[in-house]
């Protein structure tokens, strides 16, 4: 488990950064992950502070992920952004995976967006559909919880009956449909990477129920939920497969696709943002 003090360090640092040039306390958080680091939402003022300079960030330079974080406001509304992830599959253990969350929960944020790149196990998804998480499966072979007690001392044992925001989720899929959104919904299975799938692995996933594949996402919303945010995800499907093999699929090609939906995911998430 993270120490507490390091996850209190980079608070406290950011708590400084956000006094110091008169921006509010984001209440929201957004995480951009592989290629998408460019949807930022309208912000009338920024600070935009490299992790490196974040006492106690674990650090790993990853091609489509800028590794820096946004501090920005729209009126009186503050919000965190996580430009470029953590993953598993870089080595990091699952505690440093999830410290970004951890550290925007020490920072007062209520609800969170989780934005990253899947391939599409449901044939009728296309590249460059949203997918609103609406479950997942847990199929990493670890959890970032294991480990982590509530605060009487017990284990983690969080209810996630409602993990991904029912409420929100609603809310977008009208908005969605209203504004010609290309966004679907679905479960999303979790895998720890970085290798991409099997065919036979592709099929099992539909199989047991699955919309779409990722190595990232399911982390980070169960250690929101348990810090007490609201959790929103949204996967860019960025590759697609033939039901009878895999097609080839590399992570240039991921980030290419995931750029391709940068406009779309920015609209979503400028509406999620300044939703009351
Ligand atoms: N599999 C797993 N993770 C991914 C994929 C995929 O096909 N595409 C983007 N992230």
């Amino acid at each position: 488990m993270v120490n507490v003090p390091k996850i209190e360090e980079a608070v406290e640092r950011l708590r400084y950064l956000l006094e110091k040039e008169g921006l509010p306390r984001p209440r929201e958080a957004v995480v951009l992950g592989s290629g998408l680091g460019e949807a930022l939402p309208e912000l009338e003022r920024w600070l935009e502070i490299p992790v490196a300079e974040i006492s106690g960030w674990p650090c790993r330079a990853l091609p489509g992920h800028p590794g820096t974080v946004v501090l920005g406001t729209a009126g009186e509304r503050g919000l965190f952004i996580q430009r470029g992830r953590l993953h598993y599959y870089q080595g990091l253990e699952m505690e440093e995976v999830v410290f970004p969350v951890r550290v925007m929960a020490g920072l007062g944020a209520k609800r969170i967006l989780l934005c990253n790149a899947a391939g599409a196990l449901n044939p009728a998804f296309e590249k460059g559909f949203l997918m609103l998480v609406r479950d997942h499966v847990n199929l990493m072979g670890v959890n970032p919880l294991r480990g982590v007690t509530d605060s009487s001392g017990n284990p983690a044992f969080l209810d996630v009956s409602d993990l991904y925001d029912q409420e929100i989720g609603d809310y977008l899929v009208g908005l969605g449909q209203a504004r010609g959104w290309p966004l679907v919904e679905g479960v999303l299975v979790a895998v720890s990477g970085p290798s991409y799938e099997t065919g036979a692995e592709l099929r099992f996933f539909r199989l047991i129920g699955g919309d779409a594949v990722s190595m990232s996402l399911v982390p980070e919303a169960l250690m929101a939920r348990f810090c007490g945010l609201r959790v929103t995800g949204v996967s860019v499907i960025t590759n697609t497969w033939d039901l009878r093999r895999p097609l080839p699929v590399s992570h240039e090609q991921v980030l290419r696709a995931a750029e391709q939906a940068v406009p779309a995911l920015k609209e979503l998430i400028n509406a999620w943002w300044l939703r009351d």
